[in-house]
């Protein structure tokens, strides 16, 4: 690869596309759905069909995913993705991946046909090799061994390391083998004054002290020195479907881009210009004009910003509602308003906007009502995880990929 600065990636994570061929929007979904995170299943073939036409239109010069392709591993999911990725590189847009710990080998891939749940086939490490060579590691500079990990030359100057922590022997981790390899490829790099940047599926920093077991990578540590020693000032990560920026001024920083498959269906403009300086920017999934493009006439489609919105608070509402029902001192209309009120935040959290919502938490009624009934209930813990640092925006980021002297 030999691109020229300024140069546009897209980056994206957390796709959890599930096959039209293995549900039919039923009963089945719908429950397996409402105990999810507000990935929006029913749709899922929709949005990444959504996103290939927006891909195909904005033409990045490079397309890099963070992981979790499907939504458990599923071949018929996988093959979809697959179908997808050509068209986008037919249409000349380079593609970038790693796994996520959601696509290979996955015991919970399933069918969710006719009101039941039949497990599905998954695909092996092998097979993952074989669907996905063209995305990245054909075009890899640098390739290790002992994992799905590889080193791509951006230009002359700048590469790109995407890191999996997801392999049958470690997952979750980066084994030693994959370590040292990563050690000995940034190293030589280093030496020839090159630039790095990284991409994993999990996430390296913390993003909330409240989610970093099974978030997190088991050692991030040793990964995070390594990083250190080569000063590398960035990681694109995933995983968490929070949309969130972990900042450390003088060393490595990360972001954690929210899931295509969730409200608001984020996607990140990651653009590094001739001084090396690089931009960070959200931007939701527009479904709905993909939907009128195509003449489609399902009114959730049609406007599926508010759909997936209010299935995102739905979803929110009725675990925290579960919960508040527990409590006999409660009123009913007290557990709506703190129902609302937690949706109302998880919603905004996980988007990166909590700024704009809750900066002075003491104004709303609804914090104060959760402060003075709600203390001893799950959201109230949640709620302050969100509130230890500062609220900023979440979704907008500058830095230099120089290393600081
Ligand atoms: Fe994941």
């Amino acid at each position: 690869m030999n691109y020229k600065l300024p140069l546009n990636i897209l980056h994206v994570a957390d796709l959890h596309l599930l096959s039209a061929r293995l549900h039919d929007k039923g009963d089945a979904l719908h429950r397996i759905s409402l105990q999810g995170d507000g990935k929006v299943l029913p749709y899922s073939a929709e949005i990444v069909e959504a996103f290939t036409w927006y891909v195909l239109r904005q033409k990045p010069d490079l397309l890099v995913i963070s992981g979790d392709l499907t939504f458990n591993g599923e071949l018929e999911s996988h093959l979809d993705v697959v179908e997808q990725l050509h068209r986008i590189q037919s249409g000349g847009i380079p593609v970038a991946l790693i796994p996520g710990n959601h696509d290979i080998a996955i015991a919970s891939a399933a069918a969710f046909l006719k009101g039941s749940i039949r497990s599905a086939p998954s695909i092996s490490e092998p097979e993952f090799l074989e669907l996905y060579r063209a995305f990245g590691y054909d075009r890899a500079r640098w390739r290790d061994p002992a994992s799905f990990s590889y080193i791509l030359e951006l230009n002359d100057g700048l590469r790109l390391a995407l890191i999996d922590t997801n392999t049958r022997l470690a997952p979750g981790r980066i084994s030693p083998a994959t370590l040292e390899w990563l050690d000995r490829s940034l190293g030589e790099a280093s030496a020839q004054g090159e630039t790095i940047l990284t991409a994993t599926h999990q996430n390296i920093l913390v993003h909330n002290e409240k989610f970093t077991r099974g978030f997190i990578i088991d050692n991030h540590l040793e990964l995070m020195q390594v990083l250190d020693k080569y000063r590398i000032r960035l990681n694109l990560s995933g995983h968490i479907h929070l949309q969130h920026l972990a900042l450390t001024p003088e060393g490595l920083n990360e972001t954690a881009t929210g899931a295509l498959s969730a409200f608001p269906h984020l996607m990140a403009h990651v653009t590094i210009d001739e001084e090396l300086v690089l931009q960070y920017r959200t931007e939701s999934l527009n479904v709905s004009g993909w939907a009128a493009g195509q003449g489609v006439a399902d009114p959730n489609l049609m406007d599926f910003e508010a759909f997936s919105s209010q299935y995102f608070y739905g979803i929110s509402a009725l675990k925290t509602g579960a919960d508040l029902l527990q409590d006999p001192s409660l009123s009913e209309p007290e557990v709506i308003r703190m129902a609302e009120f937690a949706a109302e935040v998880t919603r905004a959290y996980f988007s990166g906007t909590l700024h704009l919502l809750l900066q002075d938490p003491q104004r709303h009624q609804g914090y104060r009502l959760w402060e003075e009934k709600g203390r001893h209930l799950r959201f109230w813990h949640y709620l302050n995880s969100f509130l230890i640092a500062p609220l900023k925006n979440e979704n907008e980021l500058r830095l230099s990929l120089r290393p600081k002297p």
